[in-house]
């Protein structure tokens, strides 16, 4: 059998296609962080400030917070024990939902395993054979690989494109049934901002289910940090689907999405990786629950993140360097070559600067570029070292 289907070892497999991501200069490896990741991570032996994490309101080593995770497991167990239509539905599941609900204003909410496991189910979930979606080109790999899995037709619409969408429309809508607007609320490799007010109203008017991807705007940017819809006026109900973030800015893991009462029971009906999965571990749930109290008491963190993110870009720009179309705390300096990038972001620790290098397939190819994130606790004399030490580098290049 070994002669006539000569076998291919993982060893072997893996040799081929690093070869060929190296030679693309996309070859990713993980940086060790060898203690606590906020304010000031120690990497190699050496202090670093971080400018590319996503704990932007510094809730993950929040004291309350990470009490409220130990009791969790004191309370619960280190795990759910199960996914929550078998028993690992708990009280506190429940619980962090109804608290989720009532922030966004919806009528209620699901929490989730990582929000990649959202959209993977979520998508498929509302849309199948025979169905149409349609996704932004930024869309998250999250909202492309949901697609794939649902079987619908796909038609991708270039970037916050409001006219492409409506021409996409018109040539299509009326030969499907069931039609999906997929778009993230924040983009998280650019730091702009969907133009939902127009989307809404296009959903509206050629009746559309439409889901936003809010991942990287719960809690950090509208009206007491309530995401996307909030910063553009319009109001949660008028959303179908709000996927939210327990990761990011709450500090914790996790997802939720946020909607009515119908869709959260026709989540738990149909959505697979929501049934096939494991709840939510018990510690998470608190910690969640424990950040989104601080958060609602303590608006200032999410009005100092965007004070950050203006004064970096502010900075950048102050210096001639290209920012795109940023205007929240997601700030990204564009270099276009990977190598260039990658020695950029080496150079910068080098100096004392946590930054990461973004490449191809997570931004378009030629675009590879730094991803800034600012927090609510960076103060401007570190954004300005930051800001420093990349024009120097830049120039020197
Ligand atoms: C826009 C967007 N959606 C979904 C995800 C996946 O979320 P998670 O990290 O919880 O899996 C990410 C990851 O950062 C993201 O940026």
């Amino acid at each position: 059998m070994g002669d006539q289907h000569p076998t291919l070892r993982v060893d072997e497999i893996a040799d081929a296609t690093l070869t060929s991501i190296r030679e693309q200069r996309r070859d990713r490896s993980l940086r060790t962080v060898d203690d606590s990741i906020a304010p000031i991570p120690r990497i190699n032996g050496h202090d670093a400030q971080l400018f590319c994490g996503s704990n932007y309101l510094d809730l993950a080593h929040h004291p309350e917070v990470v009490e409220a995770a130990a009791r969790g497991a004191r309370d619960w167990g280190c795990a759910s024990g199960g996914s929550r239509l078998i028993n690992g539905n708990l009280r506190c599941h429940e619980q962090l939902e109804e608290e989720l609900a009532d922030y966004l204003g919806t009528e209620a909410a699901l929490v989730f395993g990582p929000g990649y496991m959202a959209n993977v189910g979520i998508v498929p979930a509302l849309a199948e054979a025979g169905d149409l979606i349609l996704s932004d080109a930024l869309s998250h790999a999250s909202l492309i690989d949901g697609c794939q899995l649902s079987k619908a037709s796909v038609r991708v619409f270039p970037h916050s494109d409001v006219d492409a969408l409506q021409s996409l429309l018109e040539q299509e809508r009326t030969r499907f049934r069931r039609v999906l607007l997929a778009v993230d609320g924040l983009y998280s490799m650019d730091g702009d901002i969907a133009p939902l007010t127009e989307f809404v109203e296009l959903a509206e008017r050629y009746d559309l289910m439409l889901l936003v991807d809010d991942t990287h705007a719960t809690g950090t940017i509208g009206e007491d940090g309530r995401g996307s819809a909030s910063r553009c006026g319009v109001a949660p109900q008028r959303i179908d689907m709000q996927l939210g973030s327990l990761a990011k800015a709450l500090g914790s893991y996790g997802s939720f999405v946020a909607g009515t009462r119908a869709m959260r029971n026709l989540l738990i009906n149909t959505c697979r990786s929501f049934i096939f999965s494991c709840a939510l571990p018990p510690p998470q749930v608190e910690a969640a629950r424990a950040a989104l109290r601080v958060m609602r008491r303590e608006p200032q963190r999410h009005q100092r993140l965007q004070h950050n993110g203006g004064y970096l870009r502010d900075a950048l720009r102050a210096q001639h360097i290209d920012t795109g179309p940023s205007s929240t705390h997601v700030v990204p300096v564009v270099v276009g070559s990977n190598l260039a990038t990658m020695n950029l972001c080496e150079n910068l620790l080098q100096q004392g600067f946590f930054t990461q290098g973004i490449r191809y397939p997570s931004v378009p190819d030629g675009t590879a570029r730094l991803r800034l994130t600012v927090t609510s606790s960076h103060q401007e004399k570190e954004i300005d070292s930051l800001v420093g030490a990349i024009t120097q580098t830049m120039h020197r290049e």
